[in-house]
């Protein structure tokens, strides 16, 4: 298949949206945005059951990262970005519905169903984030130095809380060259695992696939196609943390925002709010021009996260940490067929359902 193939899913066109058709073939339209959600590694770790009125999310746990996300908590929190773009793509078309969070405590890969109810007045609020679905798209290039202006700021903060979840920016220099040098161990430390660099190599998929990070994502523009084509290989023979923390420092360094986004809890749920707050904060980000990209590495790696809490000075638990600012136009990552991840058909099983949160009765 070709990489034109793989970026189908996102000339969506939403004049097509079935206005008079049946509830599944709504619900079937709203799933189209779903896949276009950002998700760890772009492993999609996603699949959903439409059934009359009613669509689940489940994880899709063969997708976890075993080293970087032993939790499972990014895996949940990109299932989240997906359930938000359910929800702001289902107002904006004018659908009353809801969205129940794990709606059956038994069944822990069962993350949400959403019930579509009959039509609603009102839209106009979700506009601009639904407009900016098919926009948003991880930037790892650098940014200029043009400052975000402060009511800019104030909506982002304020996406985070319409979720449930809280976005502190890190204004002072001091508190960013701390987290810097946070970003700069966090990523020796996982680069000297060749556990976690033979997981990450797997996703890069310079060759071009449907999942994945692609080669034009990498955000190694400096370099060559032949180069870019061999970092899978020189990532899985050799610890580059030197290499990988100095260019996110760097990163980190030029960037006109730093962010962290958080949660009161540290729990299932908390990380698909976190998802929701997430998909929210990039959504309102690109609808004012804004790209972003992610530096996690103080929150993956467990051992830097209370001194990542002192430095936030907030109490709850930090899920993502942004680089916000204004870049250079990217091109998408791809995505599966959509007919790949649902089913529609309500025998048909979207994937076993083990338990490992223990919340089983
Ligand atoms: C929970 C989560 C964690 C992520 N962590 C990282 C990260 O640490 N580094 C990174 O470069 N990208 C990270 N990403 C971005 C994904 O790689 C990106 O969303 C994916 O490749 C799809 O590309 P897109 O966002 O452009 O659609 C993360 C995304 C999510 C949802």
């Amino acid at each position: 298949m070709t990489e034109s193939t793989h970026l189908a899913a996102w000339r969506v066109a939403e004049e097509a949206f079935p206005r008079t058709g049946t509830a599944e073939e709504q619900l079937r339209f709203l799933a189209a945005y779903a896949i276009l959600a950002p998700s760890i590694h772009n492993t999609q770790p996603w699949r959903f059951r439409i059934h009359g009125a009613t669509l689940e999310l489940y994880a899709d746990r063969g997708r976890a990262l075993r080293i970087a996300d032993p939790r499972e908590r990014t895996l949940i929190i990109s299932c989240g970005a997906a359930l938000f773009n359910i929800r702001t793509a289902m107002y904006y078309f004018g659908c009353r519905g809801t969205a129940q969070p794990f709606p059956e405590p038994r069944q822990a890969d069962l993350l949400a169903r959403v019930s579509l109810g009959g039509p609603m007045a009102s839209v106009g609020a979700w506009a601009s984030l639904f407009h900016a679905i098919p926009h948003r798209v991880t930037n790892r290039g650098t940014f200029d130095v043009r400052q975000i202006a402060p009511d800019i700021l104030a909506d982002l903060r304020s996406a985070a809380r319409l979720e449930g979840g809280w976005l502190v920016p890190f204004t002072s220099q001091q508190a960013r060259k701390q987290l810097e040098s946070m970003i700069d161990e966090g990523s020796r430390i996982q680069f000297g695992n060749p556990d976690f660099r033979h997981e990450l190599a797997d996703w890069l998929r310079p060759g071009g696939d449907s999942e994945g990070v692609p080669r034009h994502a990498m955000g190694h523009a400096e370099l060559p196609d032949y180069a870019t084509s061999i970092i899978p290989f020189v990532i899985r023979a050799f610890n580059v943390g030197r290499r990988a923390a100095a260019r996110n420092t760097r990163l980190a360094a030029g960037a006109p925002l730093l962010v962290c986004l958080g949660t009161a809890r540290d729990d299932p749920l908390a990380w698909l709010n976190a998802g929701q707050a997430l998909q929210r904060v990039l959504l309102t980000a690109t609808a004012n021009r804004l790209h972003a990209s992610f530096l996690n590495q103080p929150i993956e790696v467990f051992k830097l996260r209370p001194r990542l809490l002192t430095l936030i000075e907030r109490r709850g638990q930090p899920q993502i940490l942004l680089r916000l600012g204004r870049g250079t136009r990217r091109t998408h990552t791809p995505r599966r067929r959509l007919d790949e991840v649902l089913a529609e058909d309500p025998g048909e099983d979207p994937g076993a359902a083990p338990d490992p949160y223990g919340m089983s009765a």
